[in-house]
Parts: structure tokens; C-alpha cells; sequence
């Protein structure tokens, strides 16, 4: 199969297309900012111009002159609802890849999927491979298992990214709600026995557009599965406190003591794994992508002042 298909030759000289998918989102809105920056003409779509559980909008998406490789940021992210809205969280998150994948095929454009850590149970004490098996514990973990599961079967040429509690400055995420949160509350109870890795979209988009050059680049790309996600652990209660120590240098909070819960102590409409901590060292062996710890990372993140997103009450997030 070529990769950016001849089919691109009459537009030489002009930067390589890709098609994104769920641009509006956390991950989709950073990619568009930074394609350009990485020599892509990026073509955004989203839900309603575009809905990936439609067959016939997929296959004329992926049909359109020019595109060169396709990026699914899309998906059905609300983990606790997802346990009151399955069939909606299978359309979107395996149904639509699976369109995705075989249209694609078709066309004989590479695809770029991205999925989760919640596709593991949490059993495991060392971090997750990509090797180990998945046994997802939630709706939201079983339709992204399967959406990774059409998308192999459907497509050779593909790159499948799963990562984990992602936060941006763009959408709904932990570190926004934590801020909105902070500003009203003088205490807040947040779950510390479960541990996973933070990781600011930014880093991600970063990381899929390196990919991307790679793809364009390379001819013996190595196809398949990663993970990628901020360097460390730590638990939602370590990540909350990380969150209101940065954030006090550009901002006032109501905010006095975080208080770490188990799990039972705050339950949820889904099950979330207790570990969700993964290893990255294929990506980081065969892209040479290296990893940026999660500390860091939201330093950055804070310093771009986010948005505080004012909610009642939620401590984990997809
Ligand atoms: N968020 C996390 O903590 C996390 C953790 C691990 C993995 N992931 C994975 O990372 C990827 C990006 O996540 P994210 O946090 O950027 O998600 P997000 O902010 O929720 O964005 C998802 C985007 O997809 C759109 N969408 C929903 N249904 C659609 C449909 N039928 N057709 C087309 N677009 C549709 C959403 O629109 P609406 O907002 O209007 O619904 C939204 O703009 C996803 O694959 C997700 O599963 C996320």
C-alpha cells in the first residue's frame, strides 16, 4: 500500500492533508493548532457537520482529493453516563472506527486511532504493555476495546495511541473542573487509590504529528499499537493537590484541604481500573518519542491560565 498515495503527486509542493476527526475536542482542537506548525494542511470536522456513526459520511470524509492520512480524536467520552447510554457509546467508539478503518482501506489511507487505558482492569501491579491483554471493567473501556479491535481488522495500515487522563485547555477535563472546584470549595474529597498517568493533550497532538511526519517519511513503519501518555504516576488525589499547588501562583482559591477517599468511599455509575499506569517504551523505541513528566506538563498547561470549569461535584474523569 502506498503511503500518501501517489494520488497526492499533483498536489507537490504542497503540505500533506490530514483529515481530523473530533476537532472540537480536547485532543482534536491541539492537533489542529499545531499541524501547521508540523507541515500539514489539516481539514478539521466534528459532530453535527460530521458524525462518525454514519457509514456514507465516513466513506465521503475519507473519499476527499488530496487527503493524505486520516486522525480519529473522536470518541464518546463520559464514562459514568456511558453506563446509561451504551448503544451510543458503541456507535461512536466502535462502530465509527470500524467505518473508519474499512473505509479507509478502501482508499488506501493510514489511520491514526486513538484509545485508552480503561481497556485494562487494573489488576496488574507493574504498568501496562501493550501486550498484556485487556479486560476492560466499564462500558466506556469495552467500546473502545472493540473499536480497537474493528480497526485492526479492518486496516493494516494503521496506528492506534491509547492514552490516559488527558486534560487541555480546550473541553472538559480534571484540571478544570478541579480549578472551578477549588474556587468554591475550602475542602474537597478526591479518590487516592486509584493511580494512572496524567497527560496534557498538547504533548499528545505533539507526539501523533511527529508520528505523522514519520508516516510520510519512512517506509518501514512499524504498524500497530502504543502507548503514550505523562511521565510518573500518581493518584487523583496526588494529581488534584499538584493541581492547586501550581495553580495558587496565578490565582486565588477558596481551596484549604484535599482530602484523599477510597474508591468505595466515592462511588461511581462506572468501575474505574485501580491501576492504569502504562509503559510507553515502544513508542518511545520505535518513534523516539521521549515522554515529559506530568508535572511539568501541567506547569505548562497552568501557566496558559485555563479556564475554570464551575461544576457541582466530580473527581475522575474518561
Ligand atoms: N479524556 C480522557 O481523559 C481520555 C483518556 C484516555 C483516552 N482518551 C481518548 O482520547 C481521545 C480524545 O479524547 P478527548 O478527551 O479529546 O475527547 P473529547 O474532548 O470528549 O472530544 C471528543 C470529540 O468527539 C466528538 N464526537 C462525539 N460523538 C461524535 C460523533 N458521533 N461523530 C463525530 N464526532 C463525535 C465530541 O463532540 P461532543 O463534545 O459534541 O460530543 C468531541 O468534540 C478519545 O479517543 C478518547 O477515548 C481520552
Amino acid at each position: 500500500m502506498q503511503r500518501f498515495s501517489h494520488k497526492n503527486k499533483h498536489l507537490s509542493g504542497s503540505d500533506p492533508t490530514i483529515l481530523i476527526i473530533g476537532s472540537n475536542g480536547q485532543l482534536g482542537w491541539e492537533l489542529c493548532k499545531k499541524g501547521k506548525s508540523h507541515g500539514f494542511n489539516i481539514i478539521p470536522t466534528d459532530i453535527p457537520k460530521f458524525d462518525i456513526t454514519d457509514p456514507a459520511a465516513v466513506k465521503t470524509a475519507v473519499n476527499q482529493p488530496g487527503l493524505s492520512l486520516v486522525i480519529n480524536a473522536s470518541a464518546y467520552t463520559a464514562v459514568d453516563k456511558a453506563e446509561s447510554e451504551p448503544e451510543t457509546a458503541f456507535a461512536v467508539n466502535r462502530d465509527g472506527p470500524a467505518y473508519l478503518a474499512s473505509s479507509c482501506n478502501e482508499a488506501k489511507i493510514p489511520l491514526i486511532h486513538i484509545s485508552t487505558d480503561y481497556v485494562f482492569d487494573g489488576t496488574r501491579e507493574e504498568p501496562y504493555l501493550e501486550t498484556d491483554s485487556i479486560s476492560p471493567i466499564g462500558i466506556y473501556g469495552k467500546s473502545k476495546a472493540e473499536g480497537e479491535g474493528r480497526v485492526r481488522l479492518h486496516l493494516k495500515e494503521h496506528i492506534i495511541i491509547r492514552t490516559a487522563w488527558l486534560y487541555g485547555i480546550h473541553g472538559n477535563n480534571f484540571v478544570k473542573t478541579m480549578l472551578g472546584l477549588g474556587k468554591e470549595k475550602e475542602t474537597l474529597r478526591v479518590v487516592a487509590d486509584q493511580y494512572g498517568c496524567p497527560t496534557w493533550a498538547a504533548d499528545l497532538a505533539g507526539a501523533i504529528l511527529t508520528i505523522a511526519g514519520q508516516i510520510k517519511e519512512r517506509h518501514d513503519i512499524p504498524w500497530g499499537t502504543y502507548h503514550y501518555c505523562g511521565k510518573g504516576k500518581t493518584t487523583w488525589h496526588g494529581f488534584a493537590e499538584k493541581i492547586f499547588e501550581l495553580a495558587k501562583q496565578y490565582d486565588s482559591f477558596a481551596i484549604k484541604k484535599v482530602i484523599p477517599v477510597t474508591t468505595a468511599e466515592y462511588p461511581t455509575p462506572a468501575r474505574r481500573p485501580l491501576n492504569s499506569v502504562m509503559d510507553c517504551s515502544m513508542l518511545i523505541n520505535n518513534f523516539g518519542i521521549s515522554l515529559i513528566q506530568w508535572q511539568k506538563s501541567l506547569a505548562t498547561m497552568l501557566s496558559q491560565n485555563p479556564t475554570p470549569i464551575n461544576q457541582t461535584t466530580t473527581t475522575t474523569q474518561a
